[in-house]
């Protein structure tokens, strides 16, 4: 199903999660990005939830989460040079609280391969609740590469192709049923 490329910890941007508007997702230069269309997942959670591989995704996460304030800072000096656009929904010197929150989305996200269905409802309200911090759809690719990105740089060499693949099937599904939410 995947093709082993050669690890250079050079993350690829997930471009299918945005139906929502006629965007191009933006590529940003500091993520190296390859676009990538991830035709395993469309949309539907359950149908999605075999492919999810949980335990790859929950090894990865807890190979990083001791480093979790380097990453975290990592994160929005990556997603604010990337996307300055996105700097002002995020209260600012509130780094404890962006830790949290930023450990809590990597949570669900590895939670959603576990249990998707339950997690749907949780899922779309919170991508409801996006939309009220001025979250649209084009920023979903553009923080799924970033946060791919960064994960690669912490996880080095664990970061096979196999985890990535989980990542980025994973963070797919959960922008998809995120986006389900905003739109209603
Ligand atoms: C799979 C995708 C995502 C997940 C799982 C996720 C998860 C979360 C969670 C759990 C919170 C905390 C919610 C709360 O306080 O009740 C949050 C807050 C937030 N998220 Fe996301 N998020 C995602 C994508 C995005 C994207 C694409 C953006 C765009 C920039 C974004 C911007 C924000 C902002 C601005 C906040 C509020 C931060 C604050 O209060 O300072 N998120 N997110």
């Amino acid at each position: 199903m995947t093709v082993p490329q050669p690890m250079d910890g050079a993350p690829q941007v997930i471009t299918d999660v945005d139906e929502a508007t006629d965007a191009t997702p933006e590529v940003d230069e500091a993520t190296d990005a390859t676009p990538e269309v991830d035709e395993a997942t469309d949309g539907s959670p359950e149908g999605d939830s075999g492919l999810l591989n949980a335990e790859l995704l929950e090894t990865s996460f807890a190979l990083v989460a001791p480093m979790a304030d380097a990453l975290v800072e990592r994160f929005y000096f990556r997603l604010f040079r990337a996307a300055p656009e996105v700097y002002h929904m995020f209260e600012p010197g509130r780094f404890g609280e962006q830790k949290k929150k930023l450990l809590a989305a990597l949570k669900l996200t590895v939670n959603s391969a576990r249990k998707p269905e339950s997690l749907v409802p949780v899922l779309r309200d919170l991508g409801a609740k996006h939309v009220q911090y001025g979250v649209r759809a084009q920023h979903y690719p553009i923080v799924g590469s970033i946060l791919l990105a960064t994960l690669a740089e912490f996880a080095g060499d664990a970061w096979t192709e196999e985890v990535r693949s989980a990542w980025v099937q994973a963070y797919t599904v959960v922008s998809d049923v995120m986006l389900e939410g905003a739109r209603a």
